[in-house]
């Protein structure tokens, strides 16, 4: 049984008709990468999800459960993380507090601490600083960390790689597949690489409403796919 399910949702922002028909299933423990160009609205696909903007129409369905029109909070209490866009950590709390206060069941904390600091040795490095004083990619590492804390059962990840050096991309594949081992993943992801290297199965979104979706395994090879809904990769 899927864990998530979207029924032909669509999302007014204002006036505008941004989502027009998303539907696709996640299945528990599975990773599961939202491709498609710029504009094409995966991140509105999330905060429809999220309910942060909430879908006019359709359906989303968590663990069985009708979840649409939720408030955000609820739908975060039930157990539905969100590493959102740009990095959102607490820049005047340390990286430790930060990590600290992601903290959803007591217990483990340090376990799981030194888990991100053994993928992320520079969040270690830099544990008592404040997050405010991290570089772009260290936040985003910190962000990511502090999802791996909190113990959701599904987590939303928009564009984790995004505008990191190559070697930090690495660690983020290497904790983005140890957060999946516990944690059921649906993922935006622009590098086509790192989307095949992490996910079981993607969904394209074109202009508001998803088009394709398959095995991640089978796109790879797919030129015409790739090219028709992606562009040149
Ligand atoms: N607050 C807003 N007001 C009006 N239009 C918006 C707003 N937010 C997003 N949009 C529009 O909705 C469409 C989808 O945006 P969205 O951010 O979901 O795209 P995306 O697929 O995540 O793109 P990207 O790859 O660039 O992050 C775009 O055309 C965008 O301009
Ligand atoms: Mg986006």
């Amino acid at each position: 049984m899927s864990l998530l399910r979207l029924e032909a949702v669509e999302t007014f922002i204002g006036q505008f008709h941004i989502l027009e028909g998303v539907s696709f299933e996640v299945a528990e423990g599975s990773i599961v990468a939202l491709l498609g160009r710029n504009g094409a609205g995966k991140t509105t696909t999330l905060k429809s999800i999220l309910g942060i903007t909430p879908p006019s129409g359709g359906r989303v369905v968590y663990d069985g459960t009708d979840i649409t029109g939720w408030r955000s909070y609820d739908i975060a209490s039930a157990g539905i993380g969100y590493v959102p866009e740009h990095r959102a950590i607490f820049t005047e709390l340390t990286v430790e507090e930060n990590l600290r206060i992601a903290e959803r069941n007591r217990g483990e904390f340090d376990a799981k601490c030194d888990l991100i600091f053994d993928l992320f040795p520079d969040l270690k490095r830099f544990a008592a600083l404040d997050g405010g004083q991290l570089s772009g990619g260290q936040q985003q590492m910190l962000a990511v960390g502090r999802a791996l804390v909190a113990d959701n059962r599904v987590l939303l990840i928009d564009e984790p790689s995004e505008g990191l050096a190559p070697v930090i991309i690495e660690q983020m594949i290497e904790a983005i597949r140890r957060l999946a081992d516990h944690t059921t993943v649906l993922l935006v992801e622009q590098n086509f690489v790192v989307a095949t290297l992490l996910a079981d199965r993607y969904v394209i979104i074109e202009e508001g409403s998803s088009v394709h979706s398959g095995a991640m395994a089978d796109l790879a090879p797919d030129d015409e796919t790739i090219r028709r809904y992606l562009g040149a990769v």
